[in-house]
């Protein structure tokens, strides 16, 4: 074979990524399930580059240089099984097959780990970007063993996004699921930027009284400084936009009920798993699926509210800027949570991820790609143990000056009947860690009356019991 690189499954992230190795100056193998869709990628995209068509598994695998580079880009689950299981037979030792569809993790270490034993090397790899990204330049995440990046990573370099720096947004995460573990963590993460703007527009239009139109604009000011960010920008892109049927706003014809395809959700459950507390991702996810329960909304419409106080445009204007305060402060918090659930996952599973080498790839290509991830990358470049990204002190300085104006914007969100559980979560979380004592203590002592749970005390050594049923005396049970 003369092709360096396969690309089986070809909707279109397959066919973008595909095209995207082509026009790097890769010879790509294309195969799809349906040939139709392979004879269409290169009749439309055929001078791109250079495409080998194949109709069948056999002539895909044929068509590879050896050792084989073999993409997978189908539906994550059951068809990725599938296609492993139509080619692992027809590779030979030492081959590699690369799944860039977002699995679940636990999946990709099930799968390396048969691969493995069967000689081929198993790479899930986390892509983020979308179809733009796939075409242009996605951030890549991938996993698998050390040796298969060996051989990848030159390649995936080349089609990789680059940050201003000029690096490729692609790195080795660590062995088997990590690449994939990173990638839902980044979806993870993606759900609370999203949610923390949603709050952020609610706000604005609720509280300050500001027209989409209005609150684009405020977006746009926004991204010129410490919220630089994609999702900021497309968020102002969309509030602009007017629907072209109706003449109103487009945000304003769109059904408010928010879907999923499922990555957040698990970064939440592993979350739970790993008992690492990423409050503002699960409201993320949580406001996603209260948003689809129409019935109970359409119950519960009637239910009394604050009477809304209508803001001077000089108030307005003031709210606005403390707005923004809330949305940097709670995304700090958020990002914290995702680097802390990625620091306990690679801690579980013996990954040894390097924390700033995930922020350094999430700085271009990817859908959460922002001014601040350079930062983030810089705090853990230069503090390599850092406990915790509120630990590093730019950020803390940051959250500190931020606070006050946090403080209010929850508040008045609660005085004026707007849901800001994003906001407010990761408000929660802040002072939680910051707090001196926890009600935790309480928690503690009730737990040891009703279950003889036991505790600990602060002043000595060793797990005690109250004898709460009896003469409530003290006994250690070490
Ligand atoms: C990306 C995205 C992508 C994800 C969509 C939709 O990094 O390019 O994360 O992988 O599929 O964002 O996710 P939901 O349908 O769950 O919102």
């Amino acid at each position: 074979g003369t092709a360096q690189i396969g690309v089986t499954g070809l909707a279109v992230m397959g066919r973008n990524l595909a095209r995207n190795f082509a026009r790097n100056g890769f010879t790509v193998a294309v195969h799809n399930r349906t040939a139709a869709k392979t004879r269409a990628l290169v009749e439309e995209f055929g001078d791109e580059g250079t495409f080998v068509p194949a109709e069948s598994a056999e002539e895909f695998v044929a068509a590879l240089e050896r050792p084989r580079r073999l993409v997978i880009m189908v539906k994550a689950g059951d068809p990725t099984d599938a296609v492993i299981e139509e080619f692992a037979p027809l590779l030979e030792e030492g081959d590699v097959i690369i799944d860039g569809g977002n699995a679940h993790f636990a999946d990709t270490r099930r799968r390396e780990k048969d691969l493995r034993e069967r000689g081929i090397h198993f790479v899930g790899t986390g892509i983020s970007g979308g179809e733009e990204g796939a075409l242009h330049g996605p951030s890549i995440m991938p996993g698998g063993s050390a040796e298969s990046y060996a051989t990848l990573g030159p390649m995936l370099e080349k089609i990789a996004a680059k940050a201003p720096d000029g690096t490729p947004t692609v790195a080795h995460m660590g062995p088997d699921g990590a690449g994939h573990f990173v990638k839902m963590v980044h979806n993870g993460i993606e759900y609370a930027d999203m949610q923390l703007i949603a709050e952020a527009y609610h706000l604005l239009r609720s509280v300050a009284g500001y027209s989409p139109a209005q609150i684009a604009e405020t977006f746009r000011t926004w991204n010129t400084g410490r919220l630089d960010s994609y999702l900021i920008e497309i968020t102002a892109e969309v509030l602009a936009h007017t629907d072209a049927d109706t003449g109103k706003p487009f945000v304003d014809v769109v059904t408010d009920q928010a879907e999923q395809k499922g990555t957040g959700r698990w970064t939440v459950q592993i979350a739970l798993d790993l008992g690492v507390p990423v409050s503002g991702i699960a409201e993320a996810v949580f406001a996603r699926s209260l948003s689809g329960h129409a019935d109970l909304r359409a119950a519960s419409r009637g239910l009394p509210g604050p009477t809304p106080r209508p803001l001077s445009d000089e108030e307005a204007s003031r709210f606005a800027d403390q707005v923004e305060q809330a949305l940097y402060a709670s995304k700090i918090v958020s990002y914290t949570q995702g680097f802390h659930q990625i620091q306990a996952g690679s801690d579980a599973y013996d990954w040894n991820i390097d924390l700033g080498s995930v922020a350094a790839i999430w700085r271009a290509g990817c859908i959460i790609r922002a001014a601040f991830l350079d930062r983030i990358r810089a705090a853990y470049d230069t503090q390599r143990d850092l406990p915790s990204l509120l630990s590093d002190k730019e950020f803390a300085s940051e959250i500190g000056s931020a606070q006050d104006d946090w403080r209010d914007v929850v508040a008045t969100a609660a005085h004026q009947g707007v849901p800001t559980p994003g906001f407010s979560a990761a408000l929660a979380y802040y002072d939680a860690l910051r707090a001196d004592r926890l009600p935790a203590a309480l928690t503690q002592a009730q737990r040891d009356f009703f279950g003889a749970h036991t505790y600990r005390r602060v002043d000595r050594e060793g797990s005690f019991h109250t004898l709460w049923g009896g003469d409530r005396s003290e006994v250690g049970t070490d």
